[in-house]
Formats: structure tokens, C-alpha cells, sequence
């Protein structure tokens, strides 16, 4: 199926490793050039020179940017505009992962200030930058990288809830807004996907608690009630925001696509 993108511009916030990366490589995938928003020099570089040797014809370039800070993300705004001019596809990818398993209700009112500016606000920072370069012909989309700890309660990640929740909100909440400028705002919601972090998570998770990591995982799976008995690739995340993405989804917004295996289909 054409997605009818090439010779789009995509920027993704949070595009260097992780979903991000794979949405990345799905875009590209479609023909569209891709613009990748994160803090770390050397993981951007990386991660550009790596998707550039996927040998697509569109542009990949890197921007470091810090999503909490409101100059950094108009700084890569401008850049954005000085070399693409107009962006028809904005993805929010950029999220904090989990950093302490200690009950997040007795943390600093700091740590979870410092959650909620990553994911929640430093969607919206990033949505407002880039808002004067977004189509409004009714080929812009925005997709939001939600998470089904937002839909479900999650051991460990009330903060990352509280994100998610937001997120979700907010989807539905700009899909209104936007909607007169031909912008479309919908949410892919992963359960539990094999990121590079993830992955390096549970080997070590697996470790401290004496098991094999096939064993733990499984264990794990079991526990979230995943009906696929897997955890998603990145990929397979990466094709709904492809598709959430394309113009084959112009009559969808206001939509959250869960993307868990069927996580939620028993907590829900
Ligand atoms: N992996 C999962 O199982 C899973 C499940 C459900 C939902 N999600 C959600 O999906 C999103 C992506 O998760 P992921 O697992 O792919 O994460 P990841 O691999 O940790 O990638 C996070 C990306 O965000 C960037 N980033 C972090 N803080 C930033 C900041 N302040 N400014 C700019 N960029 C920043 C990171 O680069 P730098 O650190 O270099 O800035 C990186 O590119 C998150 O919102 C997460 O909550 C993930």
C-alpha cells in the first residue's frame, strides 16, 4: 500500500533511539525525509549515519535539542525551517524511561516535576515550535508515542501514567484545535516494545533476580498479561505511526491506535 508520503518531512522529537528510531526508519521506508530531535551528539550522529545507510532517497538529519527547554526546541525550529521550509508529519516520541523502582508517590516534588516536563509539556513545547512549519492543506499529522501506562496501572510508573494519561488527553484535545488547520492529532499507544533500553532493562533485571533473561521475560509477560505471549518490536510500532502518519489516515484523528498485545484488553 502507497502511504503517500514521499517526498514528505517528517520530524520526530525523541527520534534517536527506541521508537523513535524505528518510526524514523518506517517514514524513510515511505520515501519521506526525517528530522531527528534529542539531547546526545554522538547517539544522533550515530543513529543519522545509520539510518542513512538504509540507502532511502530521503534527507536524514540530526538536531540536538533538549525538549525542556523551550529555546533549545525554537533554536531547532528555525534550523527546521531554514532547510525543509514546510513539515507535514510531527511525531512525539520523546519520553523519559523509567529511572527508580522506588514508590514514585514519596518521591521529590522535583523528580516528578522533571517526568511530567519531558513527555507532557515537552510534547507541547514541541508541537508549538513547530507549529507555524506544519501543513495546513490537510497533509499535517501529528502522532504522539502514548504508552498503555497511561490506559492501565503499571507497577512502577505513576509518573509515566500520569504522562501517557496526558497524552492521550491531549491527543484528543489538539485533534480539536488543529482540526481548521487540516492537522491531524492521533496517539499509537505501545504496551511493552523491545527498545534498545528495554532490552539491556530486562537482561539485567533477569540477572539480578537469578533467572535467564527468557525466563524473566516470560514471567513478565505473563504478570502484564500480554494475550501475544511477545513483546512488539520497534517496527511493529513504527508501522502504525507510519500509517497514523500517512494520507491513507486523513479521516482519523482523535484516535489513540494501542499497540500492546492485548495488555489492555483484560485491565480495561
Ligand atoms: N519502550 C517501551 O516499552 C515503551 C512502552 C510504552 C510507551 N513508550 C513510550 O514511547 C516513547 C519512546 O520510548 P522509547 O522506549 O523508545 O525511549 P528511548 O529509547 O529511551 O528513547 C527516548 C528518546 O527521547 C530522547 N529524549 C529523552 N529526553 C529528551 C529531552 N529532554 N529532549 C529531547 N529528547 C529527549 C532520547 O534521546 P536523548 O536522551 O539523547 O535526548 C531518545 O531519542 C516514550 O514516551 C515512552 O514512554 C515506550
Amino acid at each position: 500500500m502507497d502511504l503517500g508520503i514521499a517526498s514528505s518531512t517528517a520530524v520526530i522529537s525523541g527520534g534517536s533511539t527506541g521508537i523513535g528510531k524505528a518510526a524514523a526508519a518506517a517514514l524513510l521506508a515511505e520515501g519521506a525525509g526525517v528530522v531527528l530531535l534529542a539531547r546526545t551528539k554522538t547517539t544522533l550522529d550515530e543513529t543519522v549515519a545509520e539510518l542513512r545507510a538504509l540507502g532511502h532517497p530521503g534527507p536524514v538529519v540530526g538536531i540536538q535539542a533538549d525538549v525542556t527547554d523551550r529555546a533549545s526546541v525554537e533554536v531547532a525550529a528555525r534550523q527546521i525551517e531554514l532547510e525543509f521550509g514546510r513539515v507535514q508529519i510531527l511525531v512525539i516520541a520523546a519520553g523519559h524511561r523509567m529511572r527508580r523502582l522506588d514508590r514514585q508517590l514519596f518521591w521529590d516534588d522535583g523528580d516528578w516535576a522533571a517526568d511530567l516536563d519531558v513527555k507532557t509539556v515537552g510534547m507541547l513545547r514541541v508541537i508549538r515550535a513547530l507549529h507555524p512549519l506544519l501543513d495546513k492543506t490537510g497533509a499535517g499529522r501529528i502522532v504522539n508515542i502514548g504508552g498503555v501506562a497511561g490506559e492501565t496501572v503499571w507497577e512502577g510508573a505513576l509518573t509515566h501514567g500520569l504522562n501517557n494519561a496526558a497524552m492521550h488527553h491531549a491527543t484528543r484535545y489538539l485533534a480539536r484545535d488543529l482540526a481548521p488547520e487540516g492537522i491531524t492529532v492521533n496517539a499509537v499507544v505501545p504496551g511493552l516494545v523491545a527498545t534498545e533500553w528495554r532490552v539491556g532493562w530486562t537482561a539485567a533485571a533477569a540477572g539480578k533476580a537469578g533467572k535467564t533473561t527468557e525466563e524473566f521475560l516470560d514471567a513478565y509477560l505473563a504478570k502484564l498479561g500480554v494475550l501475544l505471549g511477545r513483546w512488539a518490536e520497534s517496527a511493529e510500532v513504527a508501522e502504525a505511526v507510519a500509517f497514523l502518519a500517512s494520507q491513507r489516515a486523513g479521516y482519523i484523528t482523535g484516535t489513540s491506535l494501542i499497540v500492546d498485545g492485548g495488555i489492555t484488553v483484560n485491565a480495561l
